[in-house]
């Protein structure tokens, strides 16, 4: 008998946000297409996915998103006028975005949390496993984790969800988890309890949810039934929940590779800069600027 789970084909992205942490920019700007270096996070986010395998995206995307279905559609102006310069490496990179995948989309109408986000891909995902990606959270492509993630439900089944250990501080910025050691081995734990963003003090570990989850369909059926939860919104970590107090298999990879969250404005700042010093044609002479930079704030009088 071959009972191995099928390969994960379709990815969902939750893409309905306001963005308020960015306001004013994410006034008219939807916050997926800030840029990173010069591609907008989410396109990281769609590469992630189809990296692992996954060419069948849906963003659920809400009001002023346009800006994202134009970047992942053809741009016909655009290309001619590249063509026409003979320009191939820029008309190489405006293609790229709309070759990647296939990609749908469905509206959230109302804002009513990630779990409710999840439940509007429900008819387009039908009775199979997916991942769910979410675009604040960039994971450093050399530092795979769909693939891992994958490795663990080929192995055990149920849903994965990505977790990662963070300060006690900051714990309460996210969903938490309590776990266990599994049958995976290694960075593979089963995960015994879950909390949506724990009052301070009150946190089951340090390990925290980070966006990447490979869910099993069975969640939607969980999410239909799911009261709202912290802040009023329907939260997919809560549905997580019930599956695990019903003795469903959910389990937990343990990431230690680099993610930055574009989501906090810091952060964001912080893997731009990293970013760009590490990419070929910018970073040397960007990297030299910026210790030059550094040396001259180090000497400047306070
Ligand atoms: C969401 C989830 C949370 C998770 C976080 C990861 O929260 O609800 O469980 O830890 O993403 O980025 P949000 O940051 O959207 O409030």
């Amino acid at each position: 008998m071959n009972s191995t789970p099928p390969q994960i084909t379709k990815a969902v992205i939750p893409a309905a946000g306001l963005g308020t942490r960015f306001l004013p920019l994410t006034k008219a700007t939807p916050k997926e297409m800030l840029p990173v270096v010069d591609k907008p996070a989410i396109q990281y986010v769609v590469e992630e996915a189809v990296a692992a395998g996954m060419s069948d995206i849906l963003m659920v995307t809400g009001r002023n998103k346009r800006p994202l279905e134009d970047h992942f559609d053809r741009n016909y102006e655009l290309e001619e006028a590249l063509q026409r310069r003979g320009d191939q490496d820029k008309l190489n990179s405006v293609c790229a975005s709309t070759e990647l995948a296939d990609i749908h989309y469905v509206r959230q109408r109302d804002p009513k949390g990630l779990g409710h986000a999840v439940l509007c891909a429900a008819p387009h995902v039908g009775r199979e496993p997916f991942a769910v990606l979410l675009a604040d959270d960039l994971i450093d492509p050399r530092d795979p984790l769909l693939s891992r993630m994958a490795e663990v439900r080929a192995r055990l089944g149920g849903s994965v969800v990505a977790l990662m250990e963070v300060d006690s501080d900051a714990i309460h910025l996210y969903g938490c988890a309590a776990v266990e050691q599994s049958a995976a081995g290694g960075d593979g734990v089963r995960i015994t309890e879950l909390v949506e963003k724990p009052e301070p003090g009150t946190a089951p570990s340090n390990l925290a949810i980070i966006g990447r989850y490979l869910l099993d369909p069975e969640i939607f059926e969980v999410l239909r039934s799911t009261s709202p939860g912290r802040g009023g919104e329907i939260q997919l970590t809560d549905a997580l929940r019930t599956l695990v107090r019903a003795g469903r298999p959910v389990h937990g990879v343990v990431f230690s590779g680099r993610r930055y969250d574009t989501g906090d404005r810091a952060e964001y700042l912080r893997a731009t800069v990293r970013l760009a010093c590490e990419r070929e044609d910018l970073g040397p002479e960007f990297l030299s600027w910026l210790r030059e930079f550094v040396r001259a704030e180090e000497l400047a009088p306070v």
